[in-house]
């Protein structure tokens, strides 16, 4: 299968996504073709640089780049504007313009980070998104949301800034820790449920070959998967309609329990895999589903290894936490809930409902 091509149309700020197998070597030709300078600076961190840096910098070199790799800690607690502003006192020290381009190498730190430091520096330089992991090349990668952290939220200081084209080469996914596909095979089923029957039973089908890291149905899932995120990011760019919210389905509860246990007993994914069948478990409590639905989200994460139940039993906490967030967004409590397979909404729903759908889950 050759590489697939997504346009995500957004006039001036819209750019192509390229899916393939193999295809990270041909990135010095695709930033030829969308830059006028020929300076670069990646930025990636020291595992996948190890992995993939001598490729992507001989590559970029080969093609007239003079490019410089800039290594930052992995891990989320360096998604901090303290690492933003070492980033930019090496791009000034290297003397990099508003036309030389950064290029982000990585899962979703690297292309939050990089991103939120490309559209700042300068008032912004060109960027190219290059992530390696299934979060990335799904999600995270894609639709502009750059960021970095601050002590008090995830994602408090940021922006949207478009790249000027997403590369993923699916086969890096072979080289990620089992944990770390099984977590962005939790966006992929999201994608499903969102979808609807065509893209769920797929899934259904061929979830073995997806947890095999095939080539082919992977090309064509995270396609699948990035044709439907352009399509909302073209309705609702900045997340003001509702209508790119519904990204965030499973993630009310799964960002509740990411902040209960401290982001680090749980991943992302397993958080956000919990979240997804709570959220059906309260679609059915208001009769807006039907008990097979919600067995079809236990058991499809369930294959992958995913867990469906909550981890902790302090369900007030989970509570508390879900409404704090609400309250810090001035909202009334809202969940992203199917009004049947591949029918997403924002739905009120009041708490001694969330409460019920809570004990259902543990
Ligand atoms: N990750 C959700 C969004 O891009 O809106």
């Amino acid at each position: 299968m050759g590489e697939r091509v997504v346009e995500v149309a957004l006039g001036a700020r819209g750019y192509k996504i390229y899916i393939g197998w193999g295809n990270l070597s041909s990135l010095g030709e695709k930033l030829r073709s969308v830059v006028v300078s020929n300076k670069a600076a990646v930025i990636s961190h020291p595992i996948v640089a190890d992995l993939y840096g001598e490729k992507v910098v001989g590559g970029l070199r080969e093609a007239g780049f003079e490019t410089h790799l800039l290594n930052v800690p992995d891990g989320e607690e360096y998604k901090s504007l303290e690492v933003a502003s070492n980033l930019y006192g090496k791009l000034a020290e290297l003397e990099f313009h508003r036309s030389d381009c950064m290029i982000a190498l990585g899962g979703g730190v690297v292309g939050d980070l990089a991103g939120f430091v490309a559209a700042t520096y300068m008032r912004g330089v060109p960027f190219i998104q290059v992530p390696t992991t299934l979060l990335g090349q799904v999600d995270s990668g894609i639709g502009g949301k750059v960021a970095v952290d601050h002590p008090r939220a995830k994602n408090l200081i940021g922006c949207f800034y478009q790249p000027r084209f997403v590369l993923s080469d699916v086969s890096t996914l072979k080289s990620l820790p089992e944990p770390e596909v099984k977590s962005g095979l939790a966006e992929v089923i999201k994608y499903g449920f969102l979808e609807g029957e065509r893209l769920l039973s797929f899934l259904e089908a061929d979830l073995d070959s997806l947890l095999g890291i095939e080539r082919d149905v992977l090309v064509k899932v995270v396609a699948e998967c990035c044709r439907m995120k352009a399509a909302i990011v073209e309705e609702d760019e900045r997340d003001l309609s509702g209508r790119r919210a519904i990204l965030n389905y499973g993630h009310t509860v799964g960002h509740a329990l990411e902040a209960t246990t401290g982001y680090t007993s749980i991943s992302h994914g397993e958080a956000v895999a919990i979240g997804m069948v709570c959220a059906a478990r309260i679609a059915r409590r208001l009769g807006l589903i039907d008990e097979a639905l919600v067995e079809r989200h236990v058991v499809l994460l369930g294959r992958v290894g995913l867990p469906t139940k909550l981890p902790i039993s302090d369900i007030d906490s989970i509570q508390e936490r879900i409404l704090l967030d609400k309250k810090s967004q001035g909202e009334a409590n809202i969940f992203v809930l199917l009004k049947g397979l591949g029918k997403p909404a924002l739905v009120e729903v009041s708490p001694q409902v969330v409460r019920e759908a809570l004990e259902e889950c543990s």
